[in-house]
């Protein structure tokens, strides 16, 4: 996990005082339920020992300066339009803007930012977002509870950054369990901790390439739900069933988009409950189907994600592997017996070789983890 003590001494190093707070946000991946959350649907994330971390303290004036170790500086005004700050500083601005229409008047503050979520596909953004939304509510006093932080900042993906992203990976920074993934109902936001079994690990397998969730694929997914969910006449997909779908005269894409979505709904809670009785092949293998059916049905798991998928199959110890989180390239995941999860990655790394119509940007890696706890504020050490 990202090392807090970095980020208060780079606050240090930067404004020449201590942070007054310091926050850290883990990033996720998602077992299975994925384009099922802005569906008010199910999903089965978990947070995961890579995170990001940010150490504020106030300022007199109504001034903003933020500090990131990848992506440098960035400085505006609180009262300033959010759209007006380009680059990573658009999440800064947008958590503060967001914040203090909510009530918490978070002022003017100095911040440092460091991360080590490797790739995409892991939540950095969410991560960013509710690291900086501990952090401030901290600084000012107040408190939140994690729902409302993770509407937040998702306020701030949708209006802000531009992206219609579900709930699911603000909540899950903001509110995940140690050793436990989380069923969420997306429409409730409740969330219900399903113990990970024992003898099971999570390998993160990072292809090394990237594609921006701006992409209109996305929100192109999105508005083929509610276009199915209008002509079923519900509020959600969440609350339509195969056999609803199977009666409505609808486009044929669009019916396979919706298929996804209600068949993943189904195959999450299933998930949750082999888990929850230890039955880890049943979870495997819902993992599996889940990858097929955001495969075949809503065509968005990208050639370096399947490939890496495909060949985790074939290595002794997995029991299922998928894409995770909104697809196109990025991180896949594997699920694989605890005994065999050296042999596995070691034979992943020697192995995997991201397909010609995608190539890695930066080295594929291959991470074991296991689930850790959501955001919060920390001392640091030093
Ligand atoms: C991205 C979004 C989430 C969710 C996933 C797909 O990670 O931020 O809200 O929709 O894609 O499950």
């Amino acid at each position: 996990m990202v090392n807090v003590d970095v980020a208060a001494e780079l606050h240090l190093q930067t404004f020449g005082r201590s942070a007054s707070v310091v926050a850290l946000a883990p990033g996720r991946v998602n077992l299975i339920g994925d384009h099922t959350d802005y569906n008010d649907g199910f999903v089965l994330p978990m947070a995961i020992p890579f995170g990001t971390s940010v150490a504020v303290s106030p300022r007199a004036d109504r001034r903003v300066c933020g500090h990131s170790e990848r992506f440098g500086t960035t400085e505006f005004s609180i009262g300033d339009p959010p759209t007006a700050t380009g680059g990573w500083g658009r999440y800064l601005h947008g958590m503060a803007w967001a914040l203090t229409d909510h009530g918490v008047d978070v002022g003017g503050f100095d911040c440092v930012v460091v991360s080590d979520i490797p790739g995409s596909s892991l939540s950095s953004s969410a991560a960013l977002e509710m690291a900086i939304g501990t952090a401030l509510v901290s600084l000012v006093g107040d408190a939140l509870d994690a729902a409302t932080l993770a509407r937040i900042g998702q306020r701030v993906e949708h209006e802000v950054i531009g992206v219609p992203v579900g709930i699911m990976d603000q909540l899950i920074s903001a509110a995940g369990e140690a050793g436990a993934a989380s069923l969420i109902d997306c429409r409730s936001l409740e969330l219900q901790p399903i113990p990970l079994p024992e003898s099971v690990r999570v390998v993160v397998l990072d292809t090394g390439t990237r594609r921006g969730l701006v992409d209109s694929e996305y929100a192109k997914r999105r508005s083929a739900c509610e276009r199915v969910a209008a002509a079923l006449n519900v509020a959600a997909l969440r609350d339509a069933s195969l056999d609803d779908l199977g009666r409505v005269d609808i486009d044929p894409v669009d019916r396979r988009r919706a298929h996804h979505v209600i068949s993943e709904n189904e195959r999450t809670r299933a998930a949750a409950h082999a888990a929850a009785e230890g039955d880890i092949e049943r979870l495997g293998s819902l993992m599996d189907a889940s990858h097929e059916s955001l495969t075949d049905d809503y065509a968005v798991a990208g050639p370096a994600p399947d490939a890496a998928v495909r060949l985790a199959r074939t290595i002794d110890g997995c029991l299922g592997a998928r894409m995770t989180g909104a697809g196109f390239a990025g991180a896949a995941i594997a699920l694989v017996t605890v005994d065999q999860v050296g042999d596995f990655v070691a034979e992943m790394a020697e192995r995997f070789v991201a397909p010609p119509e995608q190539p890695s940007t930066d080295e594929p890696a291959f991470h074991v983890v296991w689930p850790v706890d959501g955001a919060r504020v920390v001392q640091p050490t030093a």
